[in-house]
């Protein structure tokens, strides 16, 4: 039998506990890989989860619980970034009003400002609640909706694609602009890879590590870039790592970040020298990714080893890449 959430139908009746109106998972994302600057991004095994619930009764119109990575420090209240794109879409986007006080509990696998992708998992969570709570019904059938809905606002809200396009759909995504300015989305056929992602305790926030970059690119690099870019997704297609050795280098972004990074030069190097077939940077960084056909954990603790030896803590995570993105339940799966 189809159940049926019916939202002002749960309002109308609730009882004077919490009630869990939906839960959504989202994969933690490493965007770029090399040369595909803003446009290549993959879905990976690690998760974030994030539940909304009604709370009859309480006095605060939003309160944020979460638990796992950088619990201590994630807002509790409003200005939580779920909690805040929450209301801003819900009030001034869809125009509407929540139904009564909410309670965002998140449980969080994915490091903060680590470079997979943890705020466009945030980002997403409050997409999709302010879309549900904005529809009268809810179904099973009807929740993959909201993903399609929330995909081009979640682009604009984080300014480019490569996060959160791979983090709604899963799998290695290539993402642009038509001609026109639409966004332009293709998925590409992955056999699935294990990767490894060093990330050091080091502060390198994406706006910063965007102002690093110059405005604009020698006509020799860019030409670098395109055909490196091309290499890479043919690489990954065709699981090719010799290809993706030579494939996985980029003048548009990292020779500008990377130095930047206390110890990454090395962590790159010796994930290399640690049996890796390629390393780049995880996004904006601070975090490295290296593909590897085996060795995993050598690779992980070479990398440590280099942040460590420039003054940096740094935990790494062997993580394989997945086809599946965002998911969404109804109430709280158990
Ligand atoms: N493409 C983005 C960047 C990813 O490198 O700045 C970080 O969110």
């Amino acid at each position: 039998m189809i159940e049926k959430l019916r939202l002002a139908r749960t309002v109308r009746h609730v009882m004077q506990k919490t009630t869990p109106l939906l839960s959504i998972r989202i994969p933690a994302t490493s965007a770029n890989l090399g040369a595909g600057f803003d446009c290549i991004g993959v879905a990976l095994n690690l998760w974030n989860t994030f539940e909304l619930h009604l709370v009859p009764g309480q006095e605060a119109a939003v309160t944020v619980e979460s638990h796992g990575e950088a619990a201590a420090t994630l807002p509790k209240d409003h200005t939580n970034t779920v909690a805040r794109i929450l209301f801003e879409e819900l009030d001034e986007v869809l125009g509407q009003k929540a139904p009564g006080p909410l309670k965002i509990v998140c449980r969080n696998n994915v490091p903060c400002g680590s470079g997979l992708g943890s705020s466009s998992t945030a980002v997403i969570a409050g997409l999709v609640f302010a879309q549900a709570l904005a529809r009268r019904e809810l179904t099973p059938e009807n929740l993959d909706t909201l993903k399609r809905a929330v995909l081009p606002r979640a682009v604009e809200i984080e300014g480019h694609g490569d996060n959160v396009v791979p983090a709604l759909t899963g799998g290695l995504m290539v993402i642009t602009r038509a001609a026109n300015g639409r966004l332009l989305t293709h998925a590409i056929p992955l056999p699935r890879q294990r990767v490894v992602v060093c990330v050091p305790d080091f502060a390198f926030l994406t706006s910063k590590a965007r102002a690093v970059l110059p405005p604009a690119l020698p006509r020799t690099d860019a030409v670098y870039n395109i055909g490196h870019a091309v290499l890479t997704i043919e690489a990954l297609r065709t699981g090719d790592l010799k290809l993706l050795a030579k494939a996985l280098d980029d003048r548009m972004h990292e020779p500008y970040r990377v130095p930047a990074i206390p110890g990454a030069i090395e962590a790159r190097q010796a994930a290399l020298d640690a049996g890796a077939a390629a390393s780049c940077l995880s996004g904006a960084g601070p975090g490295i990714l290296a593909f590897a056909g085996g060795e995993h954990e050598r690779v992980g603790e070479a990398m440590k080893r280099c942040f460590a030896d420039a003054g940096l803590q740094a935990r790494y995570w062997v993580l394989d890449t997945t086809d599946s993105g965002a998911e969404i339940s109804l109430g709280v799966p158990v």
